[in-house]
C-alpha cells in the first residue's frame, strides 16, 4: 500500500510492445490505484523513464545501483509496498531470467523479493514464444504461483503473423484488478494455487512444477466432445445471421484437454482461430445449427464427456433465398424457425457415467437463469459467462464463469481464458465417476 492507495509495481521490459506500458500505468492511475514503474536498461531503449515519471508522479526505477534517492534498498521497499507485480510487456530473456532465479539488474533483483501475486503478460516473436524453453520457463514460473495473461495472435511488429501479441491493455487492467480485488479475501485462490502453498515455496519449498495441474494426465483415456464459436444461419448465398462468439474459450477447452490425456472432438462452427495443431484433437468444422446438431449426436455416442461451449443459434431463417435477395422499396421482414435444442435432446439419449457441461450467456439475472438451465436441459454443471463485466464474454482473452454444477458453486476471478479452461476441466473431473 502507498497513501492508503493499492500499489501496482510495473515492471517493463525490452520489448517493441513497451509503448503500450504507458496506457497501462495510466489505466491503473485512472482506477484510483498507485503505480510504481521500473523499466529493464533495454527497455529504456524503447521507452524512457521520463515518460512514466510523469504520468505516475514517481521515480521510476531502472538503476539498481542508483544512489540518487532517499536512503533506503530501492528494490527491497519497492517489492514491499506492492500489492501486485506485473510484468508487461515480459520479454523472452526476463521470463528466463525470473524461471532461473537470476537477480542481474532493478527489474530481476526486485521482483525475487516481492511476494505480493505476480502476473506476467508476455510480447514476443511467435517463435519465440513457441520456442520449448521460453514455454518451459513460463511453465515452472506459473508452478511456483505466478499467473499469466496469455498474449494474442496477429500480425506482430516483426512482420509475422501468430501468437506473442501483447495482451490487450483492458484485459491485462482487468485481469489485474481482479487479482487485485481477489488478495482483499486472502482465503480465495490465486492461479489455482492456495495462498498458502505459495508461501510455501517462497518460503523454500520447491513445488514439483512436472506435476503442475495442465499436465496431469487425469483426462488420460477420456474422450471429451467440446464445441465452440458460433454458428451461421443462411439468409440466402451472400447473408447469415450469426453471433459474437470467437471460439476462444471451447478451444482453450479443447486444448486444455488434450494437454490432460484426452481424446477431443473439437466441434467448431467458423471462427478466425488456427485449427489446433494436437494429434489427440479431431477437429470437425461445421457452419450452421443444423449442422452443429448432427455432429454432437454423432459423437456424443462414444463421449464420456461433453462441453457445450458453442453459441448455437436459437433460430434460422425458415426458407434459405436460392438466390441473392434483391433490394426493394419498404422494409422487409425474414421468418424464424426454432433451431435443433441440442441439450434438450441430449437429455433423452444420455447414458449412465456420460457428463454434459452446458455453458451460458445471459445479459439479465445471469445465475438465476443459468441454474434453471442446469436443472430444465438435466446437465451436470454449466459455466455462467459473464457478459457485463469488462475484460469477459465474447471476443476476449479472458472471462469471468461461475461454475454451478449440482452439489455447488464455485466463483472464477477474471483469468484467462486458458486458466479458465483448467479451472473448469478440474471442476468436471472431481465429479465424473
Ligand atoms: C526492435 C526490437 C524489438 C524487440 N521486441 C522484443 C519482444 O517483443 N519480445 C522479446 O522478448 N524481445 C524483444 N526484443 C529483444 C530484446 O530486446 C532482447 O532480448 C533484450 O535483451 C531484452 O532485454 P530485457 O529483457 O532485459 O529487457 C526486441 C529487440 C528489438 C531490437
Amino acid at each position: 500500500m502507498l497513501d492508503g492507495k493499492k500499489n501496482v509495481l510495473l515492471a517493463v521490459t525490452g520489448s517493441i510492445a513497451a509503448y503500450k506500458a504507458a496506457d497501462i500505468a495510466r489505466g491503473f492511475i485512472k482506477k484510483g490505484y498507485s503505480v510504481t514503474v521500473m523499466l529493464t536498461a533495454n527497455g529504456a531503449k524503447f521507452i524512457t523513464p521520463m515518460t512514466f515519471e510523469t504520468l505516475t508522479g514517481s521515480k521510476c526505477l531502472v538503476d539498481t545501483f542508483d544512489r540518487n534517492f532517499k536512503y533506503e534498498v530501492e528494490h527491497i521497499s519497492a517489492a514491499k509496498a506492492c500489492d501486485l507485480l506485473l510484468v508487461a510487456p515480459a520479454s523472452a530473456n526476463v521470463i528466463g531470467k525470473i524461471a532461473g532465479g537470476i537477480a542481474d539488474d532493478m527489474v530481476t533483483t526486485t521482483i525475487l523479493a516481492v511476494t505480493a501475486p505476480k502476473l506476467i503478460a508476455p510480447a514476443m516473436n511467435t517463435a519465440m514464444y513457441d520456442n520449448p524453453i521460453v514455454q518451459d520457463n513460463m511453465k515452472k514460473l506459473k508452478a511456483y504461483g505466478y499467473q499469466f495473461i496469455d498474449p494474442a495472435e496477429g500480425l506482430l511488429a516483426c512482420g509475422d503473423t501468430g501468437r506473442g501479441k501483447l495482451a490487450d491493455v483492458e484485459d491485462i487492467l482487468s485481469v489485474s484488478q481482479g487479482i487485485l480485488e481477489e488478495t482483499e479475501n486472502e482465503t480465495e485462490k490465486v492461479s489455482g494455487t492456495e495462498l498458502s502453498d505459495l508461501n510455501k515455496s517462497e518460503a523454500g519449498e520447491a513445488p514439483d512444477y512436472a506435476a503442475e495441474a495442465g499436465d496431469a494426465p487425469d483426462y488420460a483415456g477420456r474422450t471429451v466432445v467440446v464445441t465452440a464459436g458460433p454458428t451461421q444461419e443462411a439468409i440466402d448465398p451472400v447473408r447469415y445471421i450469426t453471433n459474437h462468439s470467437s471460439g476462444k474459450m471451447g478451444y482453450s477447452l479443447a486444448e486444455a484437454a488434450a494437454k490432460r490425456g484426452a481424446k477431443v472432438v473439437l466441434i467448431s462452427g467458423p471462427t478466425a482461430l488456427r485449427v489446433p495443431e494436437n494429434e489427440n484433437i479431431s477437429f470437425v468444422p461445421v457452419v450452421s445449427a443444423s449442422d452443429m446438431a448432427e455432429a454432437v449426436f454423432t459423437h456424443f455416442e462414444k463421449a464420456d464427456i461433453l462441453i457445450m461451449a458453442a453459441a448455437v443459434a436459437d433460430y434460422t431463417p425458415k426458407t434459405v433465398a436460392d438466390q441473392k435477395i434483391k433490394k426493394a422499396d419498404g422494409g422487409m421482414t425474414i421468418e424464424l424457425a426454432r433451431t435443433t435444442d441440442i441439450l434438450g435432446t441430449l437429455k433423452d439419449r444420455k447414458r449412465e457415467g456420460q457428463f454434459i457441461c452446458g455453458f451460458s450467456m445471459e445479459t439479465e439475472n445471469l445465475l438465476g437463469n443459468s441454474r434453471k438451465k442446469l436443472v430444465k436441459k438435466n446437465l451436470d454443471m454449466i459455466a455462467a459467462n459473464s457478459i457485463v463485466d469488462p475484460g469477459a464474454g465474447f471476443g476476449h482473452d479472458t472471462n469471468k464463469v461461475t461454475i454451478i454444477a449440482r452439489d455447488g458453486e464455485e466463483s472464477l476471478p477474471l483469468i484467462s481464458k486458458a486458466e479458465t479452461a483448467d479451472r473448469i476441466l478440474d471442476a468436471i473431473i472431481k465429479r465424473v465417476k
